[in-house]
């Protein structure tokens, strides 16, 4: 949700910061700060902050020059994004970053106060910059002190802590992500690769439990285990942790990230950067079919021949636009491979008393592989005997693609808008490749189908091309949405997931209230909200359900309604006064849906230009949802 960077230098690193958390600002943006030891004050700390972007800070860190130094763009949990609630928190010459949220911050803060601790914040990090600075009183160093405070913690966070008159900087993990840079000028970390490409590609990344010392020549990294909560119940014997090699407990992996797929290049909005990089996306997706005729399960991972021998179902999980991909997977696997398929959203199975199956396949799908709730229901999964487990994700080294026996990495490229587009089309790709691939497993799939389902994926990304000569078309209907409050999207049989995700993308962005219905739900509550000031926005393909869907069509134009089609080139659907139609160029069969959803997103992203929001970082929202 928050971005961190933090470095150690023989250089200034205040420009390293501040590029690092514009690139990481889409994370979370509601404030942004920094503390860095700065050289031109004794290397006293100085904290800066703006409640407002990235580029607001820079301004103010101008002139400051240093050589140590952590950053932070916020996300708010607790306590409003103002001045005193923005990170780094200070506690006497200690200062802290937090991405995460700590769950037994109460107590703490209680015992802090006895101490005679002063909080200046509502948040819950206030407590662990107090804790460390506590713990220093009888600890030897800041490495220990943080140790110690961690150690105490319930809940979940990746820090970065820096202490004036220090040579280090001290970082932690545990249900956050966070990683290590390791430079020829000195040494970071972050929350992402991305925030660090201009200083190295030498990336470790830390797994949970980890705690790490971070100097200009130098880093140590400890492990206190994973464990569940964090508690240590004595704070006098903490858990010290246990000494990891570099290179050996912890690899070393080089980032093949490219600074241009981080940059907006010639594009206004990242969103209408990775609208366009979509069949660049999905061809990037489908290269590692190659030219085959047939698809070997291995695709997934080197166990998928055993994990998928003898399922006998399969359990989705999966947040926001990622849930919509699973629910058109629903689809797909259960009329190409004939397996049962139910998709829940993440944050609700978790806490659900479900009937646990050994012989289900559970998907986890995520772009970040960092959602909390999304990683947490695969935990809850396996701690309920389901251990055939397939991540589908789009950043290789993340917590769900870690938890999960196996996996398949899309290639989208990295996604920075927060609406996503390129990540849910090559997430589509993935899921219709897993339905092939468990159709023939389970002995279903004639070998022709099986050589026109992969045609049909690899005119995939020429598909969708076609799809994006719409846009100036989309653009004119865009203008209409501009004083509208209320859209109602529809959708039929697999395009109902797509009128959903529609409906996302609209409120998401262009903050204007949307619901996807399948069509023929219309008749049992929605329809009474049709009117002239509500557009009713329809995916109509040319399918087996078109005769159906266009009575439904006529339900909305008998009431009034003002229609806005999207129909295939030969979809029979007349134009008529308020009812506008545009034509896809052709109809896609089963993929249908990964067509059709680029058009809705297109729509969407006019609107938001219409009524002038902030596209890439719509109000409220994050990117990587990483706390519950
Ligand atoms: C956030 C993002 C959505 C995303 C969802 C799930 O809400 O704004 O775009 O779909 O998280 O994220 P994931 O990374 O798990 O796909």
């Amino acid at each position: 949700m928050c971005g961190i960077v933090a470095a150690v230098a023989d250089r200034d690193i205040v420009p390293l910061l501040i590029e690092g958390l514009t690139r990481l600002e889409y994370r979370g943006y509601d404030s942004a700060g920094i503390a860095v030891r700065d050289e031109s004050a004794k290397r006293a700390l100085t904290r800066m902050c703006s409640t407002g972007r990235v580029a607001d800070l820079a301004v103010q860190a101008q002139d400051c020059t240093a050589k140590a130094g952590i950053a932070h763009t916020r996300w708010a949990t607790h306590g409003a994004p103002s001045e005193r609630n923005t990170h780094p928190l200070m506690s006497s010459g200690v200062a802290l970053v937090h991405n995460g949220i700590i769950e037994n911050y109460i107590p703490i803060r209680q015992m802090l106060i006895a101490q005679g601790y002063v909080f200046v914040s509502e948040t819950d990090t206030e407590v662990i910059a107090h804790l460390v600075h506590f713990e220093l009183k009888c600890a030897a160093d800041l490495l220990t002190a943080v140790r110690r405070a961690c150690a105490q913690l319930v809940g979940a966070y990746g820090i970065a802590v820096i202490r004036e008159g220090d040579d280090c900087v001290v970082v932690a993990r545990r249900g956050s992500p966070l990683l290590l840079g390791l430079g020829e000028h000195g040494n970071y970390a972050a929350s992402d690769a991305s925030a660090l490409l201009s200083v190295t590609r030498n990336i470790v990344y830390l797994e949970e439990g980890d705690v790490a010392e971070i100097k200009r020549q130098s880093v140590r990294i400890f492990s206190v285990g994973a464990g569940d909560t964090g508690r240590a119940t004595d704070r006098e014997c903490p858990e010290e942790g246990t000494p990891l090699v570099i290179g050996v407990d912890r690899p070393v992996h080089v980032s093949t990230l490219s600074a241009e797929a981080v940059e907006l290049g010639d594009y206004q909005h990242y969103m209408q950067k990775e609208i366009f990089e979509q069949p660049e996306a999905l061809a990037a997706t489908l290269e590692m079919i190659g030219g085959a005729q047939s698809l070997m399960p291995n695709l997934f991972g080197a166990n998928a021949p055993e994990v998928f021998t003898g399922i006998n179902s399969v359990l989705i999980l999966a947040c926001g636009t990622s849930y919509h991909s699973g629910l058109v997977a629903r689809y797909w696997i259960e009329q190409i491979a004939g397996i049962r398929c139910t998709v829940e959203i993440a944050s609700e199975y978790r806490y659900r008393a479900s009937v646990p199956d050994p012989n289900q396949l559970v998907i986890a799908i995520s772009q970040s592989g960092e959602t909390a709730d999304t990683l947490a229901s695969v935990k809850y999964a396996k701690s309920l005997g389901m251990q055939r487990t397939l991540a589908i994700c789009n950043v290789p080294e993340s917590a769900i693609v870690r938890e999960c026996a196996l996996r398949f990495l899309t290639r989208a490229g990295p996604e920075v808008g927060v609406a996503s587009t390129k990540a849910f089309t090559t997430q589509l790709a993935a899921l219709f490749l897993l339905a092939v691939t468990l159709a023939k497993a389970s002995g279903r799939l004639s070998v022709a189908d099986e050589a026109q389902y992969l045609t049909d994926l690899r005119h995939l990304p020429l598909a969708v091309q076609k799809v994006l000569t719409l846009e100036p078309q989309i653009a004119s209907w865009a203008l209409h949405f501009a004083n509208k409050h209320h859209a109602l999207f529809l959708g039929r049989g697999m395009h109902y997931p797509i009128a959903l995700e529609g409906a996302l993308k609209l409120k998401e962005i262009s903050y204007i209230h949307a619901e996807g219905y399948p069509a023929g739900e219309l008749k049992h509550g929605p329809l009474a909200l049709v009117d002239a000031d509500m557009p009713v926005i329809t995916i109509a393909p040319n399918d087996a359900l078109l005769e159906k869907l266009k009575s439904n069509l006529m339900e909305v134009a008998a009431r009034g309604g003002e229609l806005y089609v999207f129909a295939d080139a030969d979809s029979a659907v007349t134009e008529g006064d308020a009812v506008h139609v545009l034509r896809l160029a052709e109809h896609y069969g089963l993929l249908s849906p990964v067509l059709h959803v680029v058009a809705l997103q297109l729509l969407s992203y006019h609107v938001a230009l219409v009524k002038g929001t902030d596209v890439d970082k719509p109000r409220n929202l994050a990117k990587s949802v990483t706390v519950e």
